[in-house]
């Protein structure tokens, strides 16, 4: 029989996990700062809850209705067509997300361990301590490595005993953390001009650029388009509300997002550093922070503890998007699947982790490894295949199914309801996301 999650309880957590990743820590927060504030924050929910959430429902619809494979999903909705190039499509994003994923994942066990020790870098020279991490070859291959087979133990136990199980500890865990984190962050003497940063409603700074960056944001934190949400919601039972439990993963990713800023802002505005965002804000200017901070040291351990946690949460989504094909499509047992499909990964995580350092040179369309499988998973592979997720689900599986598995085959109400989502599924999430791909290549 196929696994299956076991509580409601397990696929929120199991969803979160996915959800909440380096996108909250690094880019919200900046983005936030950036673009009004409270304003921004508004805006931000209104297209979660109007537009992304839609979006994220039909993933999960297909995922639910078929109990099966990302690919072979749409085959068994729509056996006329070629509709399984959508899920190729997903399976695709996720491999190539997860190949530099691992690496950003690596430097965060690589921090962890100098954290651990108290070796992390003094004030003034965390950048060139970057610069070593992320250069070193057997460093960043070492931690990439770890970092992918820790990803790799969890899928072998299964969803139930493996994602479930550890998903379970390791979300509240990761909420506890960060609020402690916020809390020394926002006690800071001069903690307040950080706040401003980051709540000041300033409607002047919101323009069409920050619907655009809120969509993308919406979009990449939410995990759509990975076929993540298909695949875990192929695993969840047929008395599970998709509604609630895709509402409330918007709701703790959001709310994830708005505590990482707490913990970073206030932190950086404390030191009168300017904020920013990516890599050096996590692996540079933070580092340096720590090193000034009572109790810093502590509150490192606890921060790259917090990125870790959201990194594999995430991670763990994505390789499973491979690993639940290869079982179905290839009639592999899930061991042989999961080395497979982690072997395949460990070979692209390889050139993106030396693409820091001695394959920095080699360049694929005038990129490096790193950057792009960065480029084609956001800005290429996800939007197009959340497109084609919503146009399947909204012209070709059509209203009656999607509101039937909404609904639990009639047995809850909101019909209402179920038909507004349909709506925005057929005919507005499709305009939006060709919108956000090709502002996204421009
Ligand atoms: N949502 C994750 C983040 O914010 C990234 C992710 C995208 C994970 C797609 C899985 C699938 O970092």
């Amino acid at each position: 029989m196929r696994d299956n999650f076991k509580s409601s309880f397990g696929v929120l957590v199991a969803m979160a996990g996915s959800a909440i990743g380096l996108g909250n820590l690094w880019r919200f927060p900046y983005l936030m700062g950036t673009n009004g504030g409270a304003a921004f924050i508004i805006i931000y929910l209104v297209l979660v809850f109007l537009l992304c959430l839609p979006i994220m429902m039909s993933e999960f619809v297909v995922g639910r209705r078929s109990q099966v494979n990302a690919v072979k999903a749409f085959k068994v909705l729509s056996p006329k067509g070629h509709w399984g190039l959508v899920g190729v499509l997903g399976v695709l994003a996720s491999v190539a997300l997860i190949s530099f994923y691992c690496v950003v994942g690596g430097w965060t066990i690589d921090y962890l361990v100098h954290a651990v020790s108290f070796t992390l870098p003094e004030q003034g020279s965390s950048e060139d301590f970057f610069a070593a991490a992320v250069s070193t070859p057997w460093r960043t291959i070492l931690y990439t490595y770890i970092f992918l087979a820790l990803t790799a133990l969890v899928l072998l136990a299964g969803i139930k005993d493996g994602i479930e199980r550890y998903t379970k500890v390791m979300m509240p865990l990761l909420f506890l953390t960060i609020i402690i984190i916020a809390i020394r962050s926002v006690t800071l003497p001069g903690a307040g001009a950080g706040l401003e940063f980051l709540f000041k409603p300033d409607f002047s700074k919101v323009t069409g650029n920050t619907f655009l960056n809120a969509l993308g944001q919406a979009f990449f934190s939410l995990s759509i388009g990975c076929a993540t949400i298909l695949t875990y919601g192929s695993y969840v039972k047929k008395q599970e509300k998709i509604v609630k439990l895709s509402s409330l993963t918007a709701i703790s990713d959001t709310f994830f997002a708005i505590l990482a800023g707490l913990a970073i802002m206030p932190a950086v505005f404390a030191f009168g550093i300017s904020p920013s965002e990516g890599p050096g804000l996590l692996f540079v200017v933070l580092p340096d922070i720590f090193d000034q901070i009572a109790a810093g040291g502590v509150i490192a351990i606890l921060f790259f503890f917090v990125l870790f946690i959201a990194a594999i949460t995430s991670s763990i989504s994505l390789l499973e998007v491979s690993v639940t094909y290869l079982i179905e499509a290839c009639r592999m047992k899930r061991r042989m699947a999961v080395l497979l499909s982690s072997a395949v990964c460990l070979v692209l995580c390889t050139l993106c982790a030396l693409s820091g350092g001695v394959l920095s040179d080699v360049h694929v369309l005038g990129k490096t490894f790193f950057d792009f499988f960065d480029m084609i998973s956001a800005n290429l592979l996800m939007p197009l295949c959340g497109l084609f997720i919503v146009i399947f689900v909204g012209w070709k599986l059509g209203r009656k199914d999607f509101v039937d598995e909404l609904s639990n085959g009639g047995t809850l109400p909101n019909k209402r309801l179920y038909n507004a989502i349909f709506f925005m599924v057929k005919y507005v999430a499709p305009i939006v996301i060709a919108v956000i791909m090709i502002f996204g290549w421009l």
